[in-house]
């Protein structure tokens, strides 16, 4: 219910933003161009499709979805692109791959990951989802993202109505830092045992 909830009140927002989406019904003059209102299934489609370019990459599915002039902000990606290193080569505040193009030759060059959709929310144009990645791949620590999908409607496209257009994505990236080794924590040691887990822990050789 919560979630049906959140996603009317981005609903609500969409449309104030968006007029044209709420022309339907309204006194506004009906606009033959407008963008139909993306529905649940195709939200669901855009989602895959852009989960596949991180767990199953290929440039030609690349461009299947993304538009041509598509940008990706992620503060988290260029984080570890810079090995989190203060002076770039990123600039934190810039986008992350600028054009198709350059996302496909910075995102085609990584290993694939595990890569888990856990929540999904939609308004007319935009795909929000909540994702994990762990397990193999992505370990010892489970990263956790949020990501903002931003798609352009294809009129008369029936096979790929909305396109990624633009993505807004952040997640764990301290998590991730640890799991490829740049990052190497300073943790305390861990307890001394008790003496009743001592009693019953199995004889140690060392
Ligand atoms: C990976 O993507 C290719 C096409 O790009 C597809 O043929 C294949 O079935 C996909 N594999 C998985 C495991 O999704
Ligand atoms: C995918 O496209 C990028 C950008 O054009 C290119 O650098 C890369 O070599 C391509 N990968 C393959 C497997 O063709």
């Amino acid at each position: 219910m919560r979630s049906f909830a959140i996603a009317a009140g981005l609903f609500a927002v969409a449309a104030l933003a968006n007029p044209i989406n709420v022309a339907r019904g309204s006194k506004e003059p009906c606009d033959e161009d407008a963008a139909p209102c993306m529905t649940y299934d195709q939200a669901t489609e855009v989602a895959a499709n852009f989960r596949q370019s991180i767990k199953n990459y290929s440039n030609a599915s690349t461009i299947e979805h993304f538009t041509e002039d598509f940008v990706d902000y992620s503060a988290s990606v260029s984080t570890l692109i810079n090995g989190g290193c203060v002076d770039g080569p990123v600039d934190l505040n810039a986008p992350t791959f600028s054009g198709r193009e350059d996302f496909m030759a910075g995102q085609g060059a990584q290993p694939t990951i595990p890569f888990k959709i856990l929540n999904l929310y939609h308004t007319c144009d935009t795909v929000v989802i909540r994702w994990r990645s762990q397990g193999p791949g992505q370990e010892p620590e489970p990263v956790t993202g949020i990501i903002v999908i931003e798609a352009e409607y294809q009129k008369g496209d029936k096979q790929n109505p909305w396109l990624i257009k633009t993505v807004y994505s952040e997640f764990n990236s301290g998590a991730w830092l640890v799991n490829i080794g740049l990052f190497t924590p300073t943790c305390p040691p861990p307890p001394p045992p008790t003496k009743r887990s001592t009693l019953q822990a199995p004889v140690r050789m060392f």
